[in-house]
């Protein structure tokens, strides 16, 4: 049975992406077969003996720019091995990188991530390109880590790859593109005078719930008051958001 997401990237510079894919919770779920990941050098697509892959752009001006023939060659390989495939390029001009993106984007279940570099990428590979994705509002030498970003938010979202069946479910219940994170405590109990909140000792599985959710609350309308002003509260998010602890 093939992987419940299949994903192919597209690079110059394929060891800068095999680490990251190698270890902890992905290079699980690529060895479990439930995540499939494999790593193609654009490189083989370029011709010649030094196999050159960018050259200087018209009009002049500094830097390099990926030429047109062996990264568009490299997609219509790519897409030939994985039909269907969306084939999303990675670039600070594309659409911004969320979760509902993420879903989508794991939802559809075969992609194909192309990573530009140098300075730019000749336009006319945007013929062979589904969509263009940015992880931000910054400019990075290079897409392999806006790539791996993408690799990584999706394939949490295949039921399986988290283990925990319970985490992928607590935290779409918690909201997880509307509310930030409430803050996790391990042991041990006081660290350099500072104690985990009683609250999370008490055993009280309701009481843990609301103070979660109110300390979620309240690390939003903090932190990201946009997100905070798109949210839709409930009625009981209203009563807890400026409760202290005893009235939990
Ligand atoms: N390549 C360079 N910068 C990037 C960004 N912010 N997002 C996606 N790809 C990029």
């Amino acid at each position: 049975m093939s992987a419940r997401l299949e994903v192919e990237i597209l690079t110059l510079f394929p060891r800068m992406c095999e680490g990251y894919l190698a270890e902890s919770i992905l290079g699980k779920a690529r060895e479990a077969g439930l995540v499939s990941v494999t790593v193609s050098d654009v490189r083989e697509h370029a011709r010649g003996k030094h196999r050159v892959a960018d050259d200087a752009p018209y009009g002049g001006g500094a830097g390099m720019v990926m030429k047109p023939e062996p990264l568009t060659e490299a997609i219509e390989a790519a897409r030939s091995r994985l039909p269907g495939a969306l084939v999303v390029m990675t670039s600070p001009r594309g659409q911004a990188l969320d979760q509902a993106l993420a879903r989508r984007l794991s939802a559809h279940g075969k992609l194909v991530l192309v990573c530009g570099r140098y300075e730019g990428v000749d336009e006319r590979v945007l013929a062979a390109v589904d969509m263009e994705v940015s992880i931000g509002d910054f400019v990075l030498t290079g897409g392999e880590l806006a790539a791996l970003c993408v690799v990584d938010a999706a394939a949490r979202l295949v039921p399986g790859v988290l283990g925990n069946e319970a985490s992928a479910g607590a935290e779409s219940f918690a909201g997880e593109e509307t509310f930030l994170e409430y803050p996790q405590y391990t042991r041990p109990p006081e660290f350099r005078g500072m104690k985990v909140p009683e609250v999370l000792l008490s055993g009280d599985h309701r009481r843990i719930e609301r103070w979660r959710r109110r300390e979620s609350l309240r690390v939003t309308r903090e932190r990201r008051p946009d997100l905070f002003a798109r949210a839709r509260l409930t009625e009981t998010d209203l009563r807890l958001i400026d409760a202290g602890d005893d009235e939990l």
